[in-house]
């Protein structure tokens, strides 16, 4: 396989400041190197550029919608330039309202290829607010939405006329914190989301086999990886913590569980923030936790073909 991570230095629809600061931090901690030594091509294609944060309130419900407009933009380019390629792209985050941009531009790939699209969102939080619901204005509280249709026009047709997706093609997977305007729009949506009440009571396999459930050789799987859907012990780093997250073999397990689909062809790293993280630690896990995701194992493959062998 051949990948190509794409950097976007930006915290333009986040909350606190730092995300920006993520793709260098992957980098510093090996994500290239790690990727490589499992035997992929891996083109570090640098970073995007984009306008400054000019740190503003909130207008008609948006905080710097121009600026986020902006960044996904060139996000879109990006990711569609790779795929065009034939490459698998790595989105370097950046804030999670970049994922406009990439799943929007994955999307339209998928409809001129004929292949259909599952998303996966790693996530603490849904994303699914609107401007007439969101607490913040944030953006990066908002990209499920948008790319099903509800937003801004300039951001909902990114990518062509209509919406990106369906709620019906995304699983959303960890999550532990939802608006109250954002539930009740969740459940008229009928967003499939497996909480963390669901991996309580059900295991982090179980979960994963329903998220993963209907995957044919025709699917093209996107993973959007939000740093923060794993438990602050672990993963520090980020603006918005949410105690009560997946362990660290939890999230080992499911990434783990998606390799083997052998169906990943895009991925999104966002909301890492190296000013909040301890010594890179995050960035760390991050990168061990996608190698896993790029099949990565220990002894049980080998294992399992020698006992059937
Ligand atoms: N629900 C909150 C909001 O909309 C937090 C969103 C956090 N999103 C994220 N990608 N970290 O403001
Ligand atoms: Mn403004
Ligand atoms: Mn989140
Ligand atoms: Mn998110």
């Amino acid at each position: 396989t051949a990948v190509s991570l794409i950097g976007a230095p930006t915290d333009i629809g986040a909350g606190s400041r730092g995300a920006s600061m993520g793709p260098e931090a992957l980098r510093v901690a090996g994500l290239a190197e790690a990727l490589r030594a499992l035997g992929l091509d891996v083109a570090d294609r640098g970073n995007l550029h984009g306008p400054p944060n000019p740190w503003q309130p909130a207008h008609g419900g948006y905080r710097h919608l121009d600026e986020v407009v902006a960044w996904n933009r060139a996000v879109h380019a990006a990711v569609q330039a790779e795929l065009a390629l034939g490459r698998l792209p790595i989105l370097l985050g950046g804030d999670h309202s970049l994922a406009i941009g990439s799943i929007g531009a994955v999307a339209r790939h998928c409809r001129q290829q004929g292949r259909r699209l599952r998303v996966l969102w790693l996530d603490a939080h849904a994303d699914f607010n609107t401007s007439a619901i969101t607490p913040s204005g944030n953006l990066h509280g908002m990209p499920v939405a948008v790319l099903c249709g509800f937003g801004p026009p300039p951001l909902v047709h990114l990518g062509g006329d209509g919406p990106a997706l369906q709620p019906a093609q995304v699983r959303q997977i960890g999550i532990r914190s939802v608006d109250a305007g954002e539930k009740r729009f969740v459940h008229a949506q009928r967003l499939e989301v497996y909480d963390m009440r669901y991996i309580d009571e059900m295991g982090m396999r179980a979960t994963m086999e329903q998220a993963l459930a209907g995957l044919d050789e025709h699917t093209h799987l996107h993973v959007s990886f939000d740093v923060d859907f794993l438990d602050p012990e672990i993963a520090p780093g980020v603006g918005t913590t949410v105690p009560g997250g997946p362990t660290y073999r939890e999230a080992q397990l499911c990434m783990e569980m998606i390799a083997d689909t052998g169906r990943l062809a895009s991925l999104d790293i966002v909301e890492l923030n190296p000013a909040l993280d301890e010594r890179n630690r995050t960035a760390r896990v991050a990168v061990e936790l996608v190698e896993s995701l790029f099949g990565k194992s220990t002894l049980m493959r080998e294992h399992q073909a020698r006992r059937r062998g």
